[in-house]
């Protein structure tokens, strides 16, 4: 079982566990329909979303079998900037990232750290040898992002998305392609 990874400083950013007084920032960006345009998640109600963030903040973190919910935040004044989720599959071999920046934060390379520095931590704290992120092609930003971080896209698939058929593209980075990045 990994020991407790949070919270973890990168650059501009920290990783840390959500807690109940991100509320009102993690509500406003998850209300936000141009945020969650691609995502996979619905809005939340404010009680809804009260009870989510007291639930992740004491839930086991990289567990096979579960998505694992983190918060970004400014390394500056900790104030919370977005989310990323992180499902470690339950063989162990691989995991998912999904990823999440409210507007005001992006465009600033902030999701690039941030993303980068989940990565080092999945690789850090499991055994999974391999990371996928999947995004709508539409989702230039995302399909960017995992360019930028050195993810190669390795397959493109047709599904249907929230009842409308869509074109996915899988970006996968390995264990030693992060070392080499990183290194
Ligand atoms: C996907 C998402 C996280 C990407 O965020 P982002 O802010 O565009 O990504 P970054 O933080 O890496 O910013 C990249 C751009 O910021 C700009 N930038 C400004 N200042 C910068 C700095 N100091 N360092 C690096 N980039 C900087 C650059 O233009 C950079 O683009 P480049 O890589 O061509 O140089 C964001 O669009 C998002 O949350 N979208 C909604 C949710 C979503 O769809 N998630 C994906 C589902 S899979």
């Amino acid at each position: 079982m990994p020991s407790e990874p949070l919270p973890s400083a990168y650059k501009r950013i920290v990783l840390r566990r959500l807690h109940p007084g991100d509320l009102a920032a993690f509500q406003s960006y998850r209300c936000d329909p141009e945020v969650g345009r691609f995502q996979g998640w619905q809005a939340m109600s404010d009680a809804e979303a009260r009870a989510f963030l007291a639930d992740v903040n004491s839930a086991a973190l990289l567990q096979p079998g579960r998505w694992s919910q983190i918060a970004i935040a400014l390394a500056s004044d900790d104030s919370l900037i977005g989310d990323i989720g992180l499902c470690i599959a339950e063989d162990g071999r691989e995991a998912e990232i999904g990823f999440t920046l409210a507007l005001g934060a992006q465009r600033q390379g902030l999701a690039r750290e941030a993303v980068t520095e989940a990565i080092r931590l999945v690789f850090a704290q499991t055994a999974v040898g391999r990371i996928v992120g999947i995004t709508d092609t539409r989702n230039l930003p995302s399909l960017h992002l995992m360019e930028r971080l050195g993810m190669e896209k390795i397959r493109t698939q047709q599904v249907v998305f929230q009842g409308e058929p869509c074109t996915e593209d899988v970006f996968a980075i390995t264990r030693g392609q992060a070392n080499s990045e990183q290194g």
